[in-house]
C-alpha cells in the first residue's frame, strides 16, 4: 500500500504552549487513519499544518512522495488535499451548489455554468450515497446534510486526502451511522481518510490504523483491530481509565421540580419551547438528550430565571417559582451547572475564592451591614477548593481565567453542590474537559443523586446521557417526544426519537 502523507518532525508552537511537539505520522493510501487525542492535544493544530493553514515551525511534508510546502489552503487543495472543519464554513442564503463553486468560478467574463456544475455534484452526490439535493438552500437542510456539502467541496475539487475534524460530534447516532458508509465509499474508490476525534467506539468501528496525540506528543500509532477500547483511552490519557459510572438503584422520592405545558420564545419571537411538561423527583437523574439547538437553551434558561415563558407552570418543591428572580430560585433550592463556564459560571477576571461566593455573598455569614467578610470568605473557598479538588497552583487568590477548564468547571460544581441544593440543573457538565476531569464529575453528580436531590442534565453527549441518567427525556423541534427509563432503552431508540419519532413508531 502505498504512502500518501508523510509528515516528519512536526513542530508547531502558539504563545506559552507547544501544539505539536515534533509528531511525525503517515497516511497509506485507501486508509481512514484516526488521530485520537483529549481536547487540546493538538490534532487540530497538526491537521491545519497539513491543511495550510498554519505552518509548521520545523519539519517537513511529502505528499505522494514529493516534498511539499503548503502556504495556505489553496495549495492543500492543488494538491488534493481537502477538509471538512469542526464549524461549517457555509453560506446559508446559497444553494448547495452555489456554496461548492464558490471560489472556483471562472474569471475573465466567462459566465459561470451553475447547471453543469450541478450536475456534477448530482453525480458524486449518487457516487458516494450522499443523497445531496444541489438545488437546496443551506438555510433548508440539516446540519448532517451541511456536513455533506462539505463533503462534496473537497470531491468536486477532486480532493484524495480528506480530512474530517471532529465529524460526529454534531450529528444524530444515524448520521454517524451513514458517515461511516459514506467515508468507507469514499475510501473504497482510493480516497484516504485522517479522522479526527476523541471518540473511542468510533475508532473501533471504522478506522484501520490510530495515531494517538498527548499534550502535543505522539504517543503511538497502532493498527486498530490490535488494540483495545482500553488501551487506546490508557495511551490517551497517560493511565488506566475507568469505564463507566458505578450506580446503584435509586428509588426517586417526591417531585423537586415539576413544569407544566411550558411555552418559551427564543430570539426574534420565535417559538422554541413547545408545550413541555415533565418532572424531576428527589434521588434521580432525568436526561434531557436532544441534538443542539432544540429548545434546551430556551428550556434551561427559563428555568433558572434567565428568560420568561409565554405559558406554563415551574413548580420548584410544590411551590410557583416561575415569576420568582433569579435569586429567589436559589434559595428555593436550585443550583445550577451552566455549559458555558466562562460566561455564565464564572467571572474570569475575578479570584476563585470570589467566584466562590457569587451566589451567596449577601448572606450573612460573609457579609455584615455592607461589608465583605474577606476572612470567612477565604476560609469558605479554601474548604470547596480542597473538598472539590481545585488545583490553581496559586490557592483561593489565583484569577478563574488562569485555571484550567476541569479545575474551572470543578470549582463551580464545588459552588453549586455546596450551596445543598434540592434541585441541581447541569448543561454538558462535562463539555471540553479531559477523561480525568470527566470521571470526577459524573461521581459527583451521581452523588447528588444518592444523597436524595434531583438531578437535570443536559447533555448532547448520548454516552453521558446514558451513563448517569435514570430516565432519559428526549427534546425535538421544541417539543418533548417522550421520556423513557434509561435501562428500558438504547442509543438507537433514542437517536431515533431525538428526530421527533415518538416511541410507538420507533418500536
Ligand atoms: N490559534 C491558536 N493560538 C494559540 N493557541 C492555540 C491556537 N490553536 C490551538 N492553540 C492551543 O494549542 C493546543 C492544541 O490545540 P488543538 O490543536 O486545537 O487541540 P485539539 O484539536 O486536539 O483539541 C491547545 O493548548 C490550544 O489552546
Ligand atoms: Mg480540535
Amino acid at each position: 500500500m502505498g504512502v500518501v502523507v508523510e509528515m516528519d518532525n512536526i513542530r508547531k508552537e502558539f504563545p506559552g504552549v507547544v501544539a505539536c511537539d515534533n509528531i511525525s505520522l503517515e497516511l497509506r493510501q485507501g486508509e481512514i487513519h484516526a488521530i485520537l487525542g483529549e481536547n487540546g492535544a493538538g490534532k487540530s493544530t497538526l491537521m491545519s499544518v497539513l491543511f495550510g493553514l498554519y505552518q509548521p515551525d520545523s519539519g517537513s511534508i511529502r505528499v505522494r512522495g514529493r516534498e511539499v510546502h503548503i502556504a495556505n489552503p489553496n495549495a492543500a487543495n492543488r494538491l488534493g488535499i481537502g477538509m471538512v472543519h469542526q464549524h461549517f464554513k457555509l453560506v446559508s442564503c446559497f444553494t448547495v451548489t452555489e456554496n461548492i463553486i464558490l471560489g472556483l468560478e471562472p474569471t475573465r467574463g466567462m459566465f459561470i455554468d451553475t447547471k453543469l456544475a450541478a450536475e456534477q455534484i448530482k453525480q458524486l452526490s449518487d457516487r458516494y450515497g450522499l443523497k445531496v439535493d444541489p438545488h437546496a438552500l443551506i438555510a433548508d437542510i440539516s446540519v448532517g446534510m451541511q456536513q455533506r456539502v462539505e463533503i462534496l467541496k473537497m470531491l468536486y475539487r477532486n480532493a484524495d486526502i480528506l480530512i474530517f475534524d471532529e465529524p460526529t460530534a454534531v450529528l444524530t447516532p444515524q448520521e454517524v451511522h451513514e458517515l461511516t458508509k459514506i467515508m468507507a465509499n469514499l475510501t473504497a474508490e482510493g480516497k484516504s481518510i485522517f479522522l479526527i476525534t476523541h471518540k473511542l467506539r468510533e475508532i473501533k468501528a471504522i478506522a484501520q490504523r490510530c495515531t494517538v496525540i498527548r499534550r502535543g506528543q505522539w504517543v503511538g500509532t497502532v493498527a486498530v483491530a490490535d488494540a483495545s477500547e482500553e488501551t487506546l483511552a490508557a495511551m490517551m490519557v497517560g493511565r488506566a481509565v475507568s469505564f463507566g459510572v458505578k450506580k446503584a438503584q435509586t428509588k426517586p422520592g417526591e417531585k423537586v421540580l415539576e413544569i407544566e405545558n411550558l411555552h418559551v420564545r427564543g430570539r426574534g419571537g420565535v417559538a422554541r419551547v413547545k408545550g413541555i411538561s415533565f418532572s424531576v423527583k428527589r434521588g434521580e437523574i432525568l436526561g434531557l438528550a436532544g441534538v443542539d439547538g432544540n429548545g434546551q437553551k430556551e428550556l434551561v434558561e427559563t428555568l433558572v430565571g434567565l428568560r420568561r415563558a409565554d405559558e406554563g407552570r415551574i413548580l420548584i418543591n410544590n411551590k410557583e417559582a416561575g415569576g420568582l428572580s433569579v435569586r429567589e430560585r436559589i434559595a428555593a433550592g436550585l443550583a445550577f451547572i451552566p455549559d458555558d463556564r466562562h460566561k455564565y459560571g464564572l467571572i474570569l477576571d475575578f479570584s476563585l475564592e470570589e467566584n466562590m461566593i457569587l451566589k451567596s455573598y449577601h448572606k450573612q455569614r460573609f457579609a455584615t451591614q455592607g461589608l465583605l467578610n474577606f476572612t470567612a470568605i477565604r476560609a469558605y473557598a479554601q474548604k470547596v477548593i480542597s473538598d472539590f479538588d481545585v488545583r490553581s497552583g496559586r490557592g483561593a487568590g489565583a484569577l478563574a481565567r488562569t485555571l484550567s477548564g476541569g479545575n474551572q468547571q470543578k470549582a463551580i460544581l464545588g459552588r453549586e453542590i455546596d450551596a445543598d441544593p434540592d434541585l441541581l440543573i447541569a448543561v454538558q457538565p462535562t463539555r471540553g474537559l479531559d477523561v480525568g476531569a470527566i470521571e470526577y464529575v459524573h461521581r459527583r453528580l451521581v452523588e447528588q443523586r444518592d444523597s436524595g436531590k434531583a438531578v437535570l442534565l443536559v447533555s448532547l453527549e448520548l454516552d453521558e446521557i446514558f451513563a448517569l441518567s435514570d430516565r432519559i427525556a428526549v427534546i425535538s423541534n421544541g417539543e418533548l417526544v417522550g421520556i423513557v427509563n434509561t435501562d428500558e432503552t438504547d442509543e438507537n431508540e433514542i437517536g431515533l426519537m431525538m428526530t421527533g419519532l415518538r416511541r410507538e413508531a420507533v418500536r
